[in-house]
């Protein structure tokens, strides 16, 4: 396991160089430049800070984070893989592919370096296009608050007293723009006396018309191993997915098309276009992109269960929940 991660010089563009093992990574006006032994890439800054962004709030989510066709993580609850081609036809089949295998929070704390380094004033990796600024330029101050944010985690249930609050104009969420049509009002609970506690509901819809971020499944509710994770999505999902587990998809609002791709050889298997009300399954062995004209709501149902990537890979699971 690779263990050096450094802190390097800036450059003439004002940017922090960093390396994690054998990668180093830069920046320039427009673009990021990524180099491994034997390689190097490039990325528009905005659409590689948008895809760290979620990456390190994340904690390297579940499976892998594809931040393009070529560079990722691979997530192995511990550890970290950071790779280059791994899941790229054209690279695997010259063998050029390259992976590093880093503690986790090693490598989430360099990647968090470079996130808070190369997010200039004014850009918000996390908000949808409209709502920010340009990630382009030389370095000029940054955005911590918007870098440092975390991602909602409930322990039982959002609004219960012990637990991640709901959200108000006051505590800083107010309606976001193409959701003023959403209803406010909150259910009614009357539980029997003994059972206040126990007994709790909420407005999902007010919920997350008041959610500041885009992409950003976040755990509202928990229920043993099973979370609700919903999320509101806007313009492109920044990273492309690939599920180590089936997902369940529910699109509560609006219209995303998901491009559905071979999680491997990144090979085209299907477009999805999931309207309100529609239910998918995403299978444990592809990724998956979404598109989302206009803000929507969607609820992204995880499977927290220990084990299930090992159960996938074995073959012990198919790779879908059903057969029809
Ligand atoms: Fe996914």
């Amino acid at each position: 396991m690779a263990a050096n991660a450094a802190t390097g010089n800036v450059n003439e563009h004002g940017y922090k160089v960093l390396t994690l093992g054998n990668y180093s990574f830069s920046r320039d006006e427009y673009f990021v430049h990524i180099q491994w032994p034997g390689g190097s890439h490039l990325m528009p800054a905005d659409r590689f800070l948008r895809a760290l962004m979620r990456d390190v709030a994340w904690n390297f989510f579940y499976g892998i984070v594809n931040f393009d066709e070529v560079f990722g993580t691979v997530n192995h609850y511990g550890t970290v893989d950071v790779f280059a081609g791994l899941f790229n036809a054209g690279y695997r089949s010259r063998n050029k592919h390259y992976v590093e295998n880093f503690d986790g929070e090693l490598a989430r704390t360099t990647l968090g370096q470079i996130l808070e380094d190369w997010t200039i004033e004014g850009f918000d990796p996390f908000a949808a296009p409209e709502e920010t600024g340009i990630a382009f330029g030389p370095k000029r101050g940054n955005n911590q608050r918007a870098v440092t944010r975390k991602r909602v985690v409930a322990r039982r249930m959002a609004g219960l007293a012990d637990d991640t609050p709901l959200r108000s104009d006051s505590s800083g969420f107010p309606i976001n723009r193409q959701f003023q049509d959403v209803a406010q009002d909150e259910p009614e609970v009357h539980a029997e006396p003994g059972f206040e506690n126990e007994v709790h509901a909420m407005s999902l819809f007010a919920y997350l018309s008041r959610s500041d971020v885009t992409w950003n499944p976040s755990v509202s509710s928990v229920c043993g191993r099973s979370l609700c994770c919903p999320t509101t999505e806007e313009y492109i999902l920044p990273i492309k997915h690939g599920n180590d587990r089936v997902e369940w998809f529910m699109q509560l609002s609006d219209e995303i098309v998901w491009e559905v791709e071979d999680k491997i050889s990144g090979a085209m298997r299907a477009k999805v276009r999931m309207r309100a009300g529609d239910v998918a399954a995403m299978p444990a062995d592809i990724r998956h992109q979404g598109y989302s004209p206009k803000r929507s709501m969607l609820l992204v149902w995880e499977n927290a269960t220990p084990g299930l990537p090992e159960m996938y890979d074995s073959g012990k699971l198919k790779p879908y929940p059903i057969e029809f």
